[in-house]
């Protein structure tokens, strides 16, 4: 979250082509959308259209941000309990937080060989959710500390089995609400063929009884004939750093996870952190010590279970590994940006996306490109080629199954350089 540039103000206002109703500006390039139905859902939730509540909300959010800014170590449980506080969260901060989400499924997209971007020739122009629909007909997702459910929204939107579960867990009773309601905007856009359950659960991460939620399925399992290939995926959004002295809440989610190992259970693990060194390196030791327990990351490591070259410092570099996008905002969000001064321009967010050992199992079938070697840009220069006569430089940090590689210098557009978790096909190496 960036304070807000006035040059913002000047660049001209593209329709969005895609719905014809709701007006978007493109910031950063390669830029992702939040979906249409999460979209909708947040305008009519925020109460964004009523100027007077409007107002209202921006300057609640604007104190949210504050708090959020200041030190989350100091975020008390008890600060989104309120409907109020709730509203004005949903407003500011709904939309990055889905973008975010929009990112990752673009970039597992991309990698997994489905998306523009991806290979040519690869089956591009299909759907995350159809790829996996290709291999499951059921999907239990569990957002834990959901807020306002941006991220099970937008994941929903993408993938859509024949039968869906959505388990939105916090201690806020207020924002389970404006998640659940987000999600029936999702339900309406979702057609027949495909069922959805939605259950909110207002309880702390420790105490959630996941062998309820097994006993839960199981039950309904045993009246269909169907069988049973089923994907549980498990959002952590910007919360496994509020939990960090909370033992039992990061207890109770690393034995489930765990657990997917023992019980062979087909799992994702989607992460995202802030994109701040203490952060996504803690983000980072999860990611190696499930990689150490047999998980295997897709995104945005090309190392799959290999232990992180940036966290283990091998060559000297110790780094904090972040991606970059840009997303499309609609204009009643770039009103909200203009009246608080607070902009979220540029995407940056330490996200990862992780297979359960089990469905790691099964990655090179669904995905032969997953395996195959690419290189993932970690870092940039700020000076584009480096800074002449003071160190060699580099154009871009790259991440490989071999470790960390700098690329000789080139003069590169920084505009134009590649966002960190893109891969790259070739480049010259020093
Ligand atoms: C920064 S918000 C992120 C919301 C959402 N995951 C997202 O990315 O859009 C963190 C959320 O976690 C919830 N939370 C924090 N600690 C929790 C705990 N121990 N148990 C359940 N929810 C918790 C908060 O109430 C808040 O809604």
């Amino acid at each position: 979250m960036t304070k807000i540039k006035k040059h913002f103000k000047k660049q001209p206002v593209k329709p969005d082509k895609r719905t014809g109703k709701v007006t978007r500006r493109t910031v950063g390039g390669g830029s992702v959308d939040v979906p249409a139905p999460v979209l909708r859902a947040w305008q009519e939730l925020s109460g964004i259209k009523d100027p007077a509540k409007a107002t209202v909300n921006a300057a609640k959010f604007r104190q949210l941000w504050r708090i959020f800014t200041s030190g989350r170590e100091r975020i008390s449980p008890e600060l989104l309990q309120d409907p109020g506080a709730a509203e004005a969260y949903i407003t500011g901060f709904h939309l990055p937080n889905a973008a975010r989400a929009a990112l990752l499924c673009r970039r597992i997209a991309q990698r997994v060989g489905i998306a523009p971007g991806a290979k040519p020739g690869v089956g591009s122009g299909v759907r995350l959710g159809d790829w996996l629909g290709k291999y499951f007909n059921h999907q239990r997702i569990f957002d834990l500390g959901c807020g306002s459910g941006a991220w099970s929204q937008v994941w929903l939107s993408e993938v859509r089995l024949k039968r869906n579960a959505v388990h939105l867990i916090d201690v806020s009773p207020a924002l389970l609400e404006m998640a659940a309601k987000g999600i029936a905007y999702v339900r309406a856009s979702m057609g027949q063929n495909a069922s959805l359950y939605v259950e909110t659960v207002a309880k702390e991460i420790g105490q959630i009884d996941f062998a309820q939620f097994d006993a839960q399925k199981n039950a309904q399992q045993s009246g269909s004939d169907a069988p049973d290939k089923s994907l549980d995926v498990y959002i952590l959004g910007y919360v496994w750093n509020e939990l960090i002295d909370d033992r039992t809440g990061r207890d109770r989610i690393l034995t489930r996870l765990d657990s997917c190992r023992t019980a062979k259970r087909n799992a994702l693990l989607l992460l995202a952190e802030p994109a701040t060194d203490e952060f996504a390196w803690d983000a980072m030791a999860l990611r190696d010590q499930l990689c150490a327990a047999g998980w295997v990351a897709i995104y945005p490591c090309p190392t799959g279970a290999r232990a992180c070259p940036m966290l283990n410092a091998e060559g000297g570099v110790r780094d904090w590994c972040f991606s970059e996008g840009g997303w499309r905002k609609p204009e009643e969000y770039m009103k909200l940006e203009e009246d608080t001064g607070i902009a979220h321009n540029k995407i940056n967010s330490a996200i990862f996306a992780l297979a359960s050992p089990e469905l790691a199992r099964q990655l090179p079938k669904m995905s032969p490109s997953l395996i195959e070697q690419s290189q993932v840009v970690v870092g940039k220069p700020s000076v584009p080629g480096g800074r002449p006569g003071r160190e060699k430089g580099f154009s871009y940090l790259l991440c490989t199954p071999d470790g960390l590689v700098k690329t000789a210098p080139k003069r590169i557009e920084i505009k134009f350089a590649k966002p960190r978790g893109s891969t790259v096909s070739s480049v010259a190496k020093p």
